[in-house]
């Protein structure tokens, strides 16, 4: 355990390198769409699985920078309703990765204060998956400091349709009025129910689309695309997206 907060502790030299961001302007909510663990591996000769593991190390230095600037969320997309349609080793893969992750980094993010959350039709994951992201939600449960939310099996898609199904039954019920639906309605319905929207969006890998992610919640998010693949992805990277946030006027729709 000292040697885990040793080495967490080590990263806090990197806030030196931080000095091109504001303090108060961090946005309270990152999300990430962790992209091209699969081009990483191939550049390398390697299979794609082993663009996964790099990917999941990755992780690891983002949460850890996270806590130290400060920011309140950070949802991590890590398998969409969409990945089953990869070949069966790589989702298997794939979905022992929490697990790992956890078996490992648990004692850390408890002892950091990280509260760890899921947003996902996580019923339908092998079971292995389940416990492994159930011991860590509920270890974590009565943590107040950063929330690491995990899209796990997530789709805005479905999301939102499962949203729009359970308000319709309550109209149905009686217990609503179809007149009384009105944004924050849906919004409670939603998996996200309890976070704000993610202020700062952020691709990997030089895609440019949301590929069925918080469709609804990132309405006024601001958005950073990078060329840099996933693995590859650093502390340094973190803060040029942040940077580039604290530069951009939030208007909402006003001037
Ligand atoms: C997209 O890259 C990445 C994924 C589908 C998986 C992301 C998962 C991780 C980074 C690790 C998850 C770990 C934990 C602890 C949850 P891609 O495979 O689509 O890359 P490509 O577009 O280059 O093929």
């Amino acid at each position: 355990m000292l040697e885990k907060l040793t080495k967490w502790k080590s990263t806090m030299s990197s806030q030196e390198k931080s000095k091109d961001i504001d303090d108060i302007n961090v946005p309270k909510h990152i999300a990430i769409i962790m992209d091209g663990n699969g081009r990483w591996a191939k550049q390398k000769g390697l299979p794609r699985i082993a663009g996964h593991r790099e990917g999941m190390k990755v992780i690891n230095k983002i949460v850890r920078k996270a806590d130290d600037l400060g920011i309140e969320i950070l949802t991590l997309y890590a398998f969409s309703t969409e990945n089953w349609k990869r070949p069966k080793t790589e989702v298997d893969y794939l979905l022992k990765l929490p697990e790992r992750f956890l078996n490992k980094e648990l004692p850390t993010l408890i002892e950091k204060n990280v509260k760890v959350r899921l947003m996902g039709s996580i019923d339908k994951l092998p079971e292995h998956t389940k416990k492994a992201v159930a011991k860590a939600v509920k270890d974590t449960e009565n943590n107040t400091g950063l929330v690491l939310n995990f899209a796990l099996n997530y789709g805005s898609r479905y999301e939102l349709m499962n949203a729009v199904k359970e308000i319709a039954q309550q109209v149905e019920r009686g217990s609503l009025q179809a007149s009384e639906i009105d944004e924050s309605v849906l919004t409670e319905h939603l998996m996200t129910a309890e976070l704000r929207d993610p202020d700062l969006l952020i691709r990997t890998s030089g895609e440019l689309r949301l590929s069925n992610f918080m469709l609804w919640q990132v309405a006024y998010s601001e958005f950073w695309f990078t060329d840099v693949l996933w693995p590859d992805f650093n502390e340094q990277h973190l803060v040029e997206a942040i940077s580039v946030y604290q530069k951009r006027a939030r208007r909402y729709g006003g001037v």
